[in-house]
């Protein structure tokens, strides 16, 4: 299904818990609002079904983090069965234990959260010390599938980490993905994020002269750079979604909140309920309609 504005829907990005065993300063939280109500995987089951009847084919698991629900494997393996694609984003601490469960699941490819190898950054970004246990749940996990680091970027914490984060990378058969920090138009002139924002604009130069051949994904137009490591290639993409009308022209995915109301886009919080009509039993129709209900509702936000 198209939005109004010509966008097609594609994906489905899905929250499954707001819960989280770390305690990231920066988190957007999915930009949901605080809610202790999650979806039984029969429930979000059926919700993916009805993003299937309207042509999505690929989801994203997200939380919180994901793999704190006793019963993710189950609701991976309940998604999988509609969905040409289903990856999950994690905090990779409890990786490790499930990855091999989430594979026979069904589960194609996982992006790990990891904005630093230096264990005090870490512990001061996340407020944990778990760093060994995520970059032994990251090799784990590339030896079976797909893996991308997802790296937030910020000024005067980790800024200076990207060739490490490279080659950390590109040594355990990973993508990496820089991430610019992100707020709403509100927040952005804040001190907060005037304080850590870095653009990534002079890491962009960098790569585009280091890289053998650069890929623009449809998503979002992101770009790709393929750099040279020990004769191979490790890829590294950019994510600079702030005051860039580029960026939203191309969204083709649909958020669904932990709590089962589907999110427009990240900073929009008027949603269309869901869950109260699958609790409600209400025909697949019902489901359909509330879905292109959101979809009609999608606006670019920059
Ligand atoms: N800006 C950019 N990325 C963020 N994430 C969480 N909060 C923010 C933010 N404010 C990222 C995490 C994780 C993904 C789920 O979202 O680092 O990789
Ligand atoms: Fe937020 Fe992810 Fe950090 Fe948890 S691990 S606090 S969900 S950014």
């Amino acid at each position: 299904m198209f939005d109004r504005y010509g966008r097609e829907i594609r994906s489905m990005r899905i929250s499954v818990t707001q819960k989280c065993n770390l305690r990231c300063f920066y988190c957007h939280n999915e930009g949901q609002k605080k809610s202790d109500v999650e979806l039984s995987p029969r429930e979000i089951e059926r919700i993916v079904d009805a993003g299937k009847r309207l042509g999505i084919r690929k989801l994203k698991i997200t939380g919180g983090e994901p793999l704190l629900r006793n019963d993710i494997v189950e609701t991976v393996e309940k998604i999988s069965r509609h969905m040409d694609e289903v990856s999950m984003t994690t905090n990779g601490v409890l990786l490790g234990k499930y990855i091999v469960a989430l594979k026979n699941a069904g589960l194609d490819r996982v992006n790990i959260s990891l904005d630093s190898l230096n264990p005090e950054t870490y512990k001061y970004i996340t407020g944990a010390n778990n760093l060994q246990q995520v970059t032994e749940g990251i090799k784990t996990a590339a030896e079976i599938m797909p893996v991308k680091i997802n790296t937030v970027v910020m000024k005067n914490i980790n800024e200076n980490e990207t060739e490490d984060m490279t080659k950390f990378a590109g040594k355990n058969n990973a993508a990496l993905q820089l991430i610019e920090i992100e707020t709403d138009k509100k927040h952005a002139n804040n001190s907060f994020y005037r304080k850590y924002h870095h653009d990534l604009q002079d890491i962009e130069k960098e790569l585009k002269e280091k890289a053998l051949r650069i890929e623009v994904r449809g998503m979002h137009h992101r770009k790709k750079y393929f750099l040279p490591f020990n004769g191979k290639e490790v890829q590294v993409e950019v994510v600079r979604p702030m005051h860039n009308s580029e960026f939203c022209r191309n969204c083709f995915r649909i958020r669904v909140t932990s709590d089962g109301k589907i999110k427009p886009c990240l900073f929009d919080s008027n949603c269309v309920d869901i869950a109260g009509l699958i609790k409600n039993n209400s025909d697949d129709n019902k489901v359909m309609e509330a879905f292109e209900k959101a979809i009609n509702m999608r606006k670019p936000y920059w």
